[in-house]
């Protein structure tokens, strides 16, 4: 197991039985102090923000980075997020859920530019192209703030040529929550006029206002009544299909048990498999 302690300066992924990082306030063997550039609020509990970056700080597109937020009360506090933003983008990019009395999330709500923080030189994780076997279809499924992996990976031009289809699944509580939808819009639109390149299937999902979206379920019930396949036109099996899953635990527990029933498995000892996972808490 690649620890942060022996890792600096270069991405590592932690095997897929190990605890990543958590939420625990562990502080990192080494970090890099850093600058807030810019802070976007997409509704008072979900925000976006960028900082400075290290230019040896390197990630692999789905990699999260260990961020640490000063506190006057004690030493810095750390948390996983993962990075939106590309690794060709000079500063990093995150999208975060403030959690009402996290000690993170509060120091985080009182962030602003130009406040200095920390980022541990390693970057983790398992929602990275090459944990999956090569396929046709990439299905990149989120609930709230695990959408951030896909940005990067969206935002990177080798999965536009790896895979045929890739389908966003972005399941929100309030409309207000669908953050970076024009983004995706917008390269949903523009991937359907290039013949060359993957085409993007953008589908949002509100949960708790109901209307608001072609689909309102949740997204595990989706997948079982066949709403994910229709609205695409795609099947999901793991012939064709390879499928990611960030966010919300019970969501992931309940796809991996959906998705195992269709066949599909994730890497294990070196076997590429077609679904991969990234636990948030
Ligand atoms: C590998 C990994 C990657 C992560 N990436 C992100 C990310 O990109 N963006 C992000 O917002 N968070 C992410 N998290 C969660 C993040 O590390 C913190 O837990 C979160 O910022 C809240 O910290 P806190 O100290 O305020 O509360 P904590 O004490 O850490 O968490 C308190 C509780 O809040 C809930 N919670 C925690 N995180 C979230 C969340 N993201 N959405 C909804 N509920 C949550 C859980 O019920 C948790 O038990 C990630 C976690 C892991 C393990
Ligand atoms: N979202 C925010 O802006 C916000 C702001 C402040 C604080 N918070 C806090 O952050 C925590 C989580 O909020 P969140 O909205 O980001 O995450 P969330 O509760 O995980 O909800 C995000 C989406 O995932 C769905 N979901 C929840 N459990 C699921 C399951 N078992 N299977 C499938 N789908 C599931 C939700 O559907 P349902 O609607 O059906 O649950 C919703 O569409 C809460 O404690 C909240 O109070 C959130």
């Amino acid at each position: 197991m690649t620890s942060a302690a022996d890792s600096s300066n270069s991405s590592s992924s932690l095997p897929e039985n190990a605890t990543p990082s958590g939420t625990a306030a562990r502080a990192p063997a080494a970090a890099t102090p850093q600058e807030v550039l810019w802070i976007h609020r997409w509704t008072p509990g979900l925000l976006s923000l960028r900082v400075t970056r290290d230019s040896r700080f390197r990630f692999t597109p789905g990699h999260y980075a260990r961020l640490g937020l000063p506190d006057s009360s004690g030493p810095a506090v750390f948390r996983p997020l993962s990075i939106t933003s590309a690794p060709a983008e000079a500063h990093l990019e995150f999208f975060c859920t403030l959690v009402t009395g996290g000690a993170f999330s509060s120091l985080l709500d009182r962030c602003r530019v130009g406040d200095p923080v920390q980022v541990e030189k390693a970057s983790y994780g398992f929602l990275t192209l090459d944990a999956l076997a090569p396929g046709h279809d990439l299905w990149l499924i989120a609930s709230g703030s695990g959408l951030g992996p896909y940005l990067s990976i969206l935002r990177d031009p080798e999965v536009w040529s790896a895979f045929a289809r890739i389908v966003v699944v972005h399941s929100v509580r309030r409309a207000a929550e669908l953050a970076y939808a024009e983004e995706l819009e917008h390269l949903a639109q523009q991937r359907s006029a290039t013949t060359a390149a993957a085409r993007l299937h953008y589908l949002p999902v509100v949960t708790r206002e109901p209307g608001v979206t072609a689909l309102s379920q949740r997204i595990p019930a989706l997948l079982a009544d066949g709403s994910l396949a229709t609205a695409t036109g795609l099947s999901i099996d793991p012939e064709h299909s390879r499928v990611m899953v960030c966010g919300n635990p019970e969501m992931s527990r309940e796809l991996r048990a959906l998705l195992s029933e269709r066949g599909f498995r994730t890497t294990r000892r070196g076997v590429l498999g077609q679904m991969a996972f990234e636990k948030y808490w």
